[in-house]
């Protein structure tokens, strides 16, 4: 070890006579996951040293000369003309090692009062800092191409569906402000993740903070935090913002994967709603016909995935002792998969429905036969003072009735025919027994009556503001 340059050496060399070797040393390095890192690493740094120059703990010579060699190691690992250290043990001790290299003492006078146990709480929550903001816009692209749809759709009639069986008249915009509005949440979910983020580890060291007179208030504003972490135990232990962001992106993931498997149901030849764009499908290697919903397919899968990264994160933080514990240091690899599954996945989603076009006549037709204005016949009753019960019995009888005379809709039965089984129907109500007055008898809030349907994408719209 003796022989290490500074470059490779590890940051705890003086304790122990050998450093675990080859694949060992391997098994125990993070540079692969944690090299993502690097530029909050850096900026930690800066901060950090400016606040124990300000102090008096470092000289201000040192000061400005490791201040110089943070922002040069910065512009070089951007240009590409310092390539990250496969072989250091973590990007912390790359970046103290490459500072120790080149400038020798000041180099290593820099860890003073800070552990990587809360450089890395801090460089992560910096890292989530900036992404977590790049997902909301995703997120806010997905409900501005599902609303731009939803806008040209609120008078097209398709059926809605529970158990997958046709149930009442809704229209497309409906469905797509369906979509729009879980996304919304999770875009709300996310915001509020956010509030969580802001508080600054910095100066919480190793568990205990420090002797040494650290002034965190000054690191956490110059980071752009509203202030540091209240207890230092706390700051090193918790990986709360992790768990709660894994599970924010698995929701969004959940969401997405149930909007694609309606996609690829529509996609289908049974029901032929969606004809998605040719460069937004895939084709089969032996069967010269197929034009396969692929696309939809993935972002539905990888829903896997992001559930999968949550239950990783809560079995890794499921009863470890208080307070670091390596083992924290699997948290970035499932964190960092879920993030850029969701960013992707919400790319690919707006690509996708935006090249999509949609068969309205297919739609339209799908809502007549299948009975779907039963509903709609038992609230005529109740209107004329039926009680419901009663009202959804006679309806259903009139069901069996029409099925039984082969036909496929309550309005293909007579006036005596209707009336044999309530005296209370009028000719009135084959007025509002078609589809598309079935949709505009919903106008209560949150309906899918079409001018209820642009209320609520004015509504959706603010969110995404
Ligand atoms: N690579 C580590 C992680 O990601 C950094 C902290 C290491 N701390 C320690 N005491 N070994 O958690």
């Amino acid at each position: 070890m003796k022989h290490d340059t500074p470059k490779n050496a590890v940051l705890w060399a003086g304790r122990l006579g050998k450093k675990p070797d080859g694949e060992a040393f391997a098994f125990q390095s993070s540079i692969n996951v944690d090299r993502r890192l690097v530029f909050e690493d850096i900026k930690g740094s800066r901060a950090h040293i400016a606040m124990l120059g300000a102090q008096g703990i470092l000289d201000a010579g040192t000061v400005a000369d490791l201040d110089a060699e943070l922002v040069n190691i910065s512009g070089e690992i951007r240009s590409g003309k310092l390539l990250i250290d496969e072989g250091a043990e973590d990007i912390h001790s790359f970046i103290e090692g490459i500072l120790t290299e080149r400038l020798g003492d000041a180099g290593r006078s820099v860890h003073a009062g800070r552990s990587r146990n809360d450089q890395v709480a801090l460089d992560t929550r910096l890292y989530l800092k900036r992404r977590v903001p790049e997902l909301e816009v995703r997120i806010d692209a997905a409900i501005a191409t599902l609303l731009d749809l939803a806008e040209r759709h609120t008078e097209s009639i398709m059926p809605g569906y529970t158990h997958l069986q046709r149930a009442q008249c809704v229209t497309l915009g409906f469905h797509l402000c369906a979509w729009a509005s879980a996304l919304c949440r999770d875009r709300l979910r996310f915001a509020d993740a956010l509030t969580r983020l802001d508080e600054c580890p910095l100066g919480a060291g190793a568990l205990a903070g420090s002797s040494l007179p650290l002034d965190r208030e000054r690191t956490a504003s110059a980071l752009g935090f509203s202030g540091p972490t209240l207890n230092a135990m706390d700051s090193v232990a918790d990986r709360d913002f992790a768990l709660e962001l894994a599970a924010d992106c698995a929701i969004t993931q959940i969401h997405l994967s149930r909007f694609c498997e309606d996609i690829a149901i529509w996609a289908s030849e049974e029901f032929k709603f969606i004809d998605l764009a040719e460069d937004w499908s895939t084709g089969s290697s032996i069967m010269p016909q197929k034009k396969n919903p692929d696309f939809a397919e993935l972002i539905r899968g990888k829903a896997g995935r992001t559930a999968g990264n949550m239950v990783t994160l809560f079995t890794l933080v499921k009863g470890l002792p208080y307070a670091y514990n390596k083992d924290l240091q699997e948290d970035k690899e499932a964190l960092f998969d879920s993030l850029d599954t969701v960013d992707t996945c919400l790319r690919m989603f707006c690509g996708m429905m935006a090249g999509a076009s949609f068969n309205t006549e297919r739609m339209a037709a799908a809502t007549t036969g299948g009975f779907l204005e039963a509903t709609d016949a038992a609230e005529y009753l109740v209107r004329k003072g039926l009680p419901f019960r009663k009202a959804h019995e006679t309806a259903a009888l009139l069901v069996r009735d029409a099925i039984a005379a082969g036909q496929d809709n309550i309005a293909s039965l007579s006036l005596a025919e209707l009336q044999n089984r309530s005296p209370l129907f009028e000719e009135d109500v084959y007025a509002i027994l078609t589809p598309r007055a079935c949709v505009a008898a919903r106008r209560l809030t949150g309906g899918p009556a079409p001018e209820e349907v642009r209320r609520q994408i004015a509504k959706l719209r603010k969110f995404t503001l």
